[in-house]
């Protein structure tokens, strides 16, 4: 029988196929959390891994779905790829000769799988990628990698719903990004280190997960200069070799447990975190009334009072990080006063305020604002969450509302949170999967 916090559930056919957290609210969450790699950086490097012939392995691997499908899109290519979950590590054997299609049935389920666009063109000379669509954030354009691509001298075309890049002879070049987009830099790196000659990219985004994947080509063998500023120039290299990376901290999974400890009132301990990565976000939790101690890679966070509202405007890094908004709107909506929210990078990311709503929250949007207006209390309520960072920002909300709240959807939760629910337990959180 199931059994939601002591209370027996009667199960019907349908409730078999849910997927959902029942999340109880009025703990302070307490105690130690360790934090692994990137979600956003790991996924690359495994895209990178392509580059070269041989076995690449990765360490602080998060056990997180996204990881599964891109271990089986490289699987697909011809990679011999094994995820061991209780080390952290994938290992990688990729052959001389790649398969270069990145079928729909994969791209669908995980957007970032454009991240093999670069190493496939630049190991195979054409690459086939299923176009991703649009998803639940926004329609996420394509044109900086295209313009990009093309600048090195790919032929590009769109046919029956695959971007087909061509090009046997890249070269170096200069491009200009509209936008310091992560992914656009991404795939220019990834298909210039290889390039002859020397590819400048002005704009570039200077995420630490863009500064991780440029250690990793670097250890390989490429030539990279101004790593981590908005110029990045890459001396092109005939080959890579494979090597043994470790991947960067995940930043937002850092400010998650950050905010999750500010909002419950608590006192949590975020091990393998770096605060240099969070600057902007964990100065709104001082100015929110948290009290945090950075060491040299842990972090931790207290909050002895209800938070002050504090103003966020998404931005390129190092501005505040679009994957932390709607976990500070959480916060805002318990918070004391009023705050302002923009939204400068995904134009549907505010689809969870009305989730939010359902848990009491007062938060008006209007085109890129949200105006949150802070509630003593939240009520419980089932809401579902639309995409990962949704996700984890009605799981924090139904820590504070009274009662249990349902959040359906867990499956996104679980493509960007390893082991979820088992680290809010360990802290004290009354959280369970239904
Ligand atoms: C990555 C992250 C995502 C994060 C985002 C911004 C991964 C897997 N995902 O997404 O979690 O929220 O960075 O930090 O790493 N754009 C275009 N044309 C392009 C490329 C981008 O218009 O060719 C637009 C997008 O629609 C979006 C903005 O640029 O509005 C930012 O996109 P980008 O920085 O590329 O984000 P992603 O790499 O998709």
């Amino acid at each position: 029988m199931l059994v939601v916090h002591g209370k027996p559930v009667v199960k019907t056919p349908t409730m078999e196929r849910v997927d959902a957290l029942a999340v109880t609210g009025g703990s302070h969450l307490h105690g130690s959390v360790r934090v692994t790699g990137a979600k956003n950086s790991v996924l690359k490097l495994m895209s990178a891994s392509l580059l070269a012939q041989g076995t690449t392995v990765l360490s602080e691997v998060p056990a997180i779905l996204d990881v599964e499908i891109m271990a089986e899109l490289l699987r697909r290519l011809g990679c011999q790829v094994n995820h061991d979950l209780s080390a952290g590590t994938v290992t990688i054997e990729v052959p001389e000769v790649l398969e270069h299609r990145a079928d729909y049935d994969l791209v669908r389920k995980m957007r970032a799988s454009i991240c093999v666009l670069g190493p496939l063109l630049a190991r195979c000379g054409q690459v086939d990628v299923a176009l991703p669509g649009g998803d639940n954030i926004g329609s996420r354009g394509l044109d900086m990698h295209i313009e990009g691509l093309q600048r090195l001298g790919a032929q590009v075309r769109s046919e029956h719903g695959y971007l087909i890049a061509t090009g046997a002879e890249l070269h170096g070049a200069q491009v200009w990004l509209d936008f310091p987009s992560v992914g656009a830099t991404e795939t220019v790196l990834m298909t210039a280190v290889t390039a002859s000659g020397t590819t400048v990219i002005d704009n570039a985004a200077r995420e630490p997960e863009i500064v991780d994947i440029c250690t990793m080509l670097t250890a390989m063998g490429a030539h990279i200069e101004g790593i981590g500023t908005a110029t990045v120039t890459v001396h092109g290299v005939p080959e890579l070799k494979p090597v043994r990376h470790r991947t960067v901290s995940d930043r937002i999974v850092v400010g998650t447990w950050a905010v999750a400890a500010a909002i419950t009132g608590g006192d949590v301990v975020i091990e393998n975190a770096h605060a240099a990565h969070l600057e902007i976000a964990l100065d709104k939790l001082v100015t929110a009334g948290a009290d945090i101690d950075a060491g040299s890679d842990c972090i931790r966070v207290r909050m002895d009072k209800r938070p002050k509202a504090v103003d966020i405007v998404t931005l390129p890094y190092p501005g505040f990080p679009t994957d932390l908004q709607p976990q500070f709107i959480a916060l805002n909506a318990i918070a004391e006063g009023a705050a302002l929210v923009t939204e400068n990078l995904f134009e549907a990311r505010f689809r969870f305020v009305q989730e939010l709503a359902r848990l009491g929250a007062d938060v008006r949007t209007d085109g890129h604002h949200a105006l949150v207006r802070g509630r003593a209390r939240l009520s419980s309520a089932p809401v579902e969450a639309t995409d990962i960072r949704a996700g984890a920002g009605l799981v924090l909300a139904g820590l504070v509302a009274e009662g249990t709240t349902t959040v359906y959807g867990a499956a996104h939760i679980d493509r960007g949170y390893a082991g979820f629910v088992e680290q809010l337990q360990a802290l004290g959180a009354l959280v369970e999967r239904v």
